[in-house]
């Protein structure tokens, strides 16, 4: 999975996050190049991709991406869920658009699903590595969230490490392993940290 999910408020306006989706994109790129026969389930964003051996899915809101990755599950031997779904949305959407003079008190969120944890659960031999992004207590947390989603791998992105992040095309990764041992990377392109990701998947993938 790549890119953010959008959380409509009404018929104009959502909830949604800066990912630009590029980690995700070079990721689905790496697989293919390593002959993997790729299905990428994209949040909205602006990229194409060129490689038409990766049948991409366009997708709005978690609960359309939770959809369409839970259609495709069992098929999978290996599943990256790097996009960055909302985890909050608005409790109803509105038909029309909200008129100024109506004002916007208050917004009711409610959870979105959370889609790693339920492909945790519904684990039958696929190798699943979900992303982390932290802001602090980073190694810990990602840990915590690598037991309690059930991954075989998570990988850490710390919004601290200057230059890297969420839309730019530059990240600085930490990958870790279903024991908890922490490998970490320089920064560098995103093209090049979805190879080291996948040289690190295929160092434990059976
Ligand atoms: N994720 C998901 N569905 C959600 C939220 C997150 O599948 N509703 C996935 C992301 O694709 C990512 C991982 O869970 O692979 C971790 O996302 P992150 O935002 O770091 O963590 P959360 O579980 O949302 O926890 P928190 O925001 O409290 O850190």
């Amino acid at each position: 999975t790549a890119g953010p999910t959008y959380e409509p408020i009404d018929a104009v306006r959502f909830i949604g996050n800066y990912a630009s989706g590029k980690m995700g994109f070079e990721l689905a790129k790496e697989a293919s190049k390593l002959g993997a026969e790729v299905l990428l389930i994209s949040g909205p964003t602006a990229l194409e991709l060129k490689d038409n051996r990766i049948d991409v899915r366009r997708v709005t809101s978690a609960s359309e991406m939770f959809e369409v990755v839970m259609e495709n599950y069992s098929d999978t031997q290996i599943a990256v869920a790097a996009a960055a779904v909302a985890d909050f949305k608005p409790d109803n959407c509105h038909t029309h658009k909200i008129k100024k003079e109506t004002g916007y008190n208050t917004i009711n969120l409610v959870p979105t699903q959370d889609i790693l944890t339920t492909m945790g659960k519904e684990k039958r031999g696929q190798f699943l590595v979900g992303f982390a992004l932290e802001t602090e207590n980073e190694l810990n947390n990602a840990i915590k969230k690598l037991k309690a989603k059930n991954l075989d791998a998570i990988v850490l992105n710390s919004l601290n490490d200057k230059g890297a992040g969420f839309s730019g095309d530059l990240n600085k990764i930490s990958f870790i392993n279903q024991e908890g041992i922490s490998t970490d990377f320089e920064l560098k392109s995103k093209a090049l940290v979805a190879q080291d990701i996948f040289i690190q998947i295929l160092k434990y993938y059976a």
